[in-house]
């Protein structure tokens, strides 16, 4: 029986001294103290044996026990603290490591400018229109006919206006204006509105024009409308928008809509009024059309114009855009190029 207790020994120390983890100590463990173990069926056999055995045995037996949980719990302490010591090398974490970087997006230029200036006639009293008076899908009848645009005008060609083959009438709007329209038929006046939109022209692509660009339409209609008001409201949009220091001027014009008509024109931002490319040689810049609504317009709507007159106005918004950052081809808004989009 102690030869067997001293193999069971020896055999323990052996193992004990291959454990490599605290895993192995648990097989150790199982294998050698646990209640199937071999030196544990010894110790439940010692009732069976002579006093003498008893003595011997049990004392060997225990010796061995205490003997092999020592070492075990020594082998613990040691690749318990190493293994965490690894786990906490593994999961250490660089608190001074940048953070991931998250792209921001941003408002596109034109969306920028045309918040701008809606801003800019909101606080004069002007609102957004409804979606539905401003459709950019429209019938040559609100974007041509009640606008007081002969059949025969050179507008109508097929060289401006985007045709569809929806019906024969219907086409892409070549001007904002037909909101006007719409607007004057669904509401009465007092109206104040402005409409910024889309519009498309059948034209060649080049540096200043596109055929899909953006203008803001805006219309007053009320009693006693005189020019004065036209041109106080224009001026007071050009002075927020261009700041107080940028000369302008109002040039008349020609517009089917609108009579008197006019045409305003900023001092060019680039030569200062002196000439340049930009503004062929002139020291100005055309940026928007506008006039008095022409009594024809305000009778097609059912407006009577000997009780009310109004104002009318459309301005290109890549213009607006361009002069005031200075940028000299409109085909940058359209490319989406994140270097350009990134400066604004
Ligand atoms: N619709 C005109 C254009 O596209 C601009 C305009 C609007 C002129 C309103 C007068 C009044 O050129």
């Amino acid at each position: 029986m102690k030869e067997t207790l001293e193999k069971i020994h020896a055999s323990a120390l052996e193992d004990i001294a291959k454990i490599q983890s605290t895993a192995d100590i648990e097989d150790v463990k199982n294998t050698y103290l646990s209640r199937k173990s071999e030196l544990n069926n010894i110790k439940k056999n010692l009732k069976d044996m002579s006093n003498d055995d008893k003595r011997i045995v049990g004392s060997l037996s225990n010796q061995i026990t205490k003997d092999i949980e020592e070492k075990l719990n020594e082998k613990f302490q040691y690749f318990y603290k190493k293994e965490l010591d690894e786990k906490l090398e593994r999961e250490r974490i660089d608190v001074t490591l940048p953070g991931s970087y998250t792209p921001f997006g941003k408002v596109h230029p034109l969306t920028q400018t045309v918040d701008e200036i809606v801003e800019i006639f909101q606080g004069m009293g002007f609102s957004l229109v409804h979606n539905e008076n401003s459709p950019e899908v429209e019938t040559e009848y609100f974007n041509f006919d009640m606008l007081n645009i002969p059949q025969d005008h050179p507008a109508r060609d097929m060289q401006d206006t985007f045709y569809t083959k929806v019906a024969p009438n219907v086409i892409l709007r070549s001007q904002t204006s037909g909101a006007q329209i719409h607007e004057m038929l669904s509401s009465k006046p007092p109206i104040r509105v402005i409409a910024p939109g889309r519009v498309y022209r059948c034209e060649s692509v080049s540096a200043r024009k596109n055929n899909l660009f953006h203008q803001i339409e805006g219309l007053l209609v009320d009693k006693d409308i005189t020019f004065a008001d036209l041109k106080g409201t224009m001026n007071e949009f050009l002075r927020l928008y261009f700041g107080s220091a940028r000369p302008t001027r109002f040039r008349s014009s020609f517009f089917p809509f609108t009579e008197p008509s006019a045409e305003i024109d900023v001092q060019c931002i680039m030569c200062e009024g002196k000439g340049c490319r930009v503004c062929s040689g002139t020291g100005w810049l055309e940026i928007l059309g506008a006039g008095m609504v022409d009594p024809n317009v305000l009778r097609n709507v059912g407006i009577d114009p000997e009780v009310y007159s109004g104002f009318a106005f459309g301005m290109g918004v890549e213009r607006l855009a361009m002069l005031k950052w200075g940028i000299d081809d409109i085909r940058l808004f359209f490319n989406n190029d994140v270097r350009f989009l990134n400066q604004f």
